[in-house]
Order: C-alpha cells, then sequence, then structure tokens
C-alpha cells in the first residue's frame, strides 16, 4: 500500500527524483574535507534561526514600551524560554562563525573562478542579507546597545550625499530611533528577510548542482578515459540518473553519491558543531560579552550613551575599516568596497589554477595576509579608538585591500604547480 501511494505521489509530483537529484545522488567530488562541513552546518544554523524565532515571537512584545520586558519574561517565566533565546542569540554569531569559514573555503580552493561565478554572487548576497538580518534583530531586545548600535550604523547611511538625510528618516520611519523603528525592524526581521534568505540558499544550490561542486584539488571530477572535463561537454549533458552509470558502465570517476557517503561525513560535522554550541549555550551564553553585550541588559535609554559603542563581534572588521578612515563619507565608501571588492573576486582572481594546494608561495602569503588582517581588523573594531588603535586599523585596512590589487596583478601570470590528474 504505501508503495503504491509513494508511486501515486510520484506520478503527479516526482518527489524522489528531485531527492535523488540534488540530495541523494548528487555526485560529490570524493575528496572533500574539513571545510566542506560549513555549507551543511549554515543551512543547520538557518533552521535553527528560523525555529527558534518563531517561538521567541510568541512571546516578544515589537514596542518601544514592551519589548525589553518581553526578553525577560522570555528568560524567567515562558517554559524553556531562556533556552530558546540562547539557542537564537549563540545561533546568530554561531551563523557568521560558519559564513565566515565557508567563504574563506571559497577563498582557498577558487570555488568561486568560472563557471561557479553566479554561485559565489548568491553566496555574498546571502551574506549581506544576513548582515541586514542580523543588524535588525539586535535592535529588538531594545537593550542599551541594540539602541546606540543602530544609531551608529544607521547614521552611516546618513553621510551618503544629497539622499543621506532622507534616507536615515525612511529606515527609521521616525526623526529617531522610536517605536517605529522597533516595530518595522520586527516586521523585516521576522518574515521579510528570512524569506529571502531561504530563496537565495535554494538558487545558491540549485546554482551549485548545475555546474557541480569544486573540490580541495579544485580540478573537476573526470569520465574514465577521456579525460573530459563535464561542463565541457555540455551537448553530451547526461543526467543525474545516469551519472554514475550508463548502460552498466561506470562513467564519472572521482565523484560519489552524496547519500550515503557525505550525509554521514557531515553528521560527524554535525555532531562536533553541537558539541561546542551546547557548550556555549549552557556554559557560555553570553559569548564572554561579544555575542550578547553587557550594555544590552539595561534598557534603551535615549539619554545616556554607553561608555563605549561597538557592533557584534561579526561585524567589527567592517566597522574598523570605516573608522580608520578619518573622513565619515570616504569611510562609508571604503566599507562598502570591502564587500564589493569580495563579490569580485571571480573577476580579480585570473589564474587558470583553483586550488591554494597547486598556486603560487606569493598567493599563499597573499591569503594568509587577508586572513591575519580580517582577524586583527575585527579586534580593532570591538577596541577604543585611540590613536595607536586607529593607526593600527589604517595600516591593516591597507594590507586588506592589498589582497585584492595584489591577486589581480599578479594571478595573470603566476607561476602555479603542475595539476594532478585525478583527484587526490
Ligand atoms: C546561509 C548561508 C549559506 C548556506 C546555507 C550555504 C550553503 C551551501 C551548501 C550546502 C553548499 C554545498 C556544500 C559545501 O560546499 O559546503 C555551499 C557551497 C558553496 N557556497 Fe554556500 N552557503 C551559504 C553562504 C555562502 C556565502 C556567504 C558564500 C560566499 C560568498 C558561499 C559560497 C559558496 C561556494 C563558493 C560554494 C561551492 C564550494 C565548492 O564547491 O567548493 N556560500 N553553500
Amino acid at each position: 500500500m504505501f508503495k503504491n501511494f509513494m508511486s501515486w505521489i510520484e506520478y503527479r509530483m516526482p518527489f524522489m527524483e528531485k531527492m535523488n537529484l540534488h540530495v541523494l545522488q548528487y555526485p560529490a567530488p570524493k575528496n572533500f574535507n574539513f571545510w566542506y562541513f560549513f555549507g551543511s552546518l549554515a543551512m543547520l544554523v538557518l533552521v535553527n534561526q528560523i525555529l527558534t524565532g518563531i517561538w521567541l515571537t510568541m512571546n516578544f512584545v515589537p514596542t518601544a514600551e514592551g519589548a525589553f520586558a518581553s526578553v525577560e519574561y522570555i528568560m524567567r517565566d515562558v517554559d524553556y524560554g531562556w533556552l530558546l533565546r540562547y539557542m537564537h542569540s549563540t545561533g546568530a554569531s554561531a551563523f557568521f562563525v560558519v559564513v565566515y569559514l565557508h567563504m574563506l573555503r571559497g577563498m582557498m580552493y577558487g570555488s568561486y573562478q568560472k563557471p561557479r561565478e553566479l554561485l559565489w554572487i548568491f553566496g555574498m548576497l546571502i551574506f549581506l542579507v544576513l548582515m541586514a538580518e542580523a543588524f535588525m534583530g539586535y535592535l529588538l531586545p531594545w537593550g542599551q546597545m541594540s539602541f546606540w548600535g543602530a544609531q551608529v550604523i544607521i547614521s552611516i547611511f546618513g553621510v551618503i550625499p544629497v539622499i543621506g538625510d532622507d534616507l536615515t528618516l525612511w529606515i527609521r520611519g521616525d526623526y529617531v530611533i522610536s517605536g517605529a523603528t522597533l516595530n518595522r525592524f520586527f516586521a523585516l526581521h521576522v518574515i521579510a528577510l528570512p524569506l529571502v534568505l531561504v530563496v537565495l540558499v535554494f538558487l545558491h544550490i540549485i546554482a551549485l548542482h548545475e555546474v557541480g561542486s569544486n573540490n580541495p584539488d579544485g580540478i573537476d571530477v573526470k569520465r574514465p578515459n577521456d579525460g573530459q572535463k563535464i561542463e565541457d561537454n555540455v551537448s553530451d549533458k547526461f543526467t543525474f540518473h545516469e551519472y554514475f552509470t550508463k548502460g552498466g558502465k561506470k562513467i564519472i570517476v572521482d565523484a560519489i553519491p552524496f547519500h550515503p557517503y557525505y550525509t554521514v561525513k557531515d553528521i560527524v560535522g554535525v555532531v562536533g558543531f553541537l558539541f561546542i554550541f551546547c557548550w556555549v549555550i549552557f556554559f557560555a551564553p553570553e559569548g564572554g560579552g561579544f555575542f550578547l553585550e553587557p550594555p544590552n541588559f539595561e534598557p534603551a535609554n535615549p539619554m545616556k550613551t554607553p561608555d563605549h559603542i561597538a557592533p557584534v563581534w561579526y561585524f567589527t572588521p567592517f566597522y574598523a575599516i570605516l573608522r580608520a578612515v578619518p573622513d565619515q563619507l570616504f569611510g562609508a565608501i571604503f566599507m562598502f568596497l570591502a564587500i564589493l571588492f569580495l563579490a569580485l573576486l571571480p573577476w580579480l582572481d585570473r589564474c587558470p589554477v583553483r586550488s591554494v594546494r597547486y598556486r603560487s608561495t606569493l598567493h599563499k602569503l597573499n591569503l594568509a595576509n587577508f586572513v591575519i588582517s580580517f582577524v586583527i581588523l575585527g579586534i580593532l573594531g570591538v577596541l577604543p579608538a585611540t590613536p595607536t588603535y586607529t593607526l593600527l586599523a589604517q595600516i591593516f585596512s591597507f594590507t586588506y585591500f592589498a589582497y585584492f590589487g595584489l591577486l589581480w596583478f599578479y594571478s595573470k601570470n603566476e607561476k602555479t604547480k603542475p595539476l594532478p590528474v585525478r583527484l587526490s
């Protein structure tokens, strides 16, 4: 009966066919390593954020008068409310940890290069929406840092010539940050942006599955004997069903079906992740003041500025670049460029070899320079803007941008190592 029921469904909506295509039988290169955990972990965190968010919304009051108290109510009186809230607040930070590592993997193995440019662009759009989502969520508990952090970030839009003032007014929905701002941020945070995120993640995966996954070697999976690349052979585009066997003959080597190989492998990643995630939730939910900042345990007070305003840690690399530039408008422009250059990586990197494994020492050093600059800028972004720290922020903003300039310069004629014929 079950079989009949399933074929009844399948005839009308080929669910299993799509599942096979995109999950169970998806041909994944056989050499995925630790770095390939972060895509599935990002999906896990996305689901966690949506589910815990729905339950938080049931008791949250999106008004300037009620928001702070409703969060306290969730923490103290709602059954498991504390757990829901900490899963959500820790999830926000975990999201950025996972996504930053996911992006770094793409940079290491050249996963943004042809033919995966569109996949990378969808990733960058996800990153932008994620930042907007996190920023708006942080205003909701209506604490001191919610209020003053939003004040700083919204004022960045005010430096745009001609339209700046009107734009900030439009964003706030008031002359100051008020209940009107809170209410619209709530609407965007709980429904509009999550919807956009889910759609973008869907497109991200579709774009990935059209061209296939890259891998730590950065070379394509091969068909036996002829050594042709899959995407070179468009006229003979075979369906996924035929991917592994055609007439009983194995036609792709170096790829394995996603299930059970990577479903099992990803579970290892999930368990490792959950150990750390649960440890933070149960033993350090404030994340040492980085996940939930101390001033946010005080209700928002427009009459009292906190001693030191710093955005949450995941914004601080970009915030440090903003502060490093003395002119406000140019600071905002450089901050924007810091993100734009990441999006342009597929076109800035002109080297035909993808993976860092087979690229020049100069490229390895340059990538290390990028990571170090990003981390140090992140640290400087939480520290007060003293003259010494500002100078350091200027130096590391320079090295951050130098990564992109140098990459463009040397990648055209880079001396690379010979590529292996088959995946290692
Ligand atoms: C909500 C956030 C995101 C989710 C849920 C997500 C999900 C995924 C998944 C499941 C994969 C396939 C598995 C893997 O390769 O790890 C993947 C691949 C990829 N993602 Fe994302 N992603 C997200 C954000 C991003 C961002 C921000 C970027 C970069 C701007 C990005 C760039 C890539 C690239 C280049 C690949 C292909 C990697 C390869 O084949 O080597 N993703 N993503």
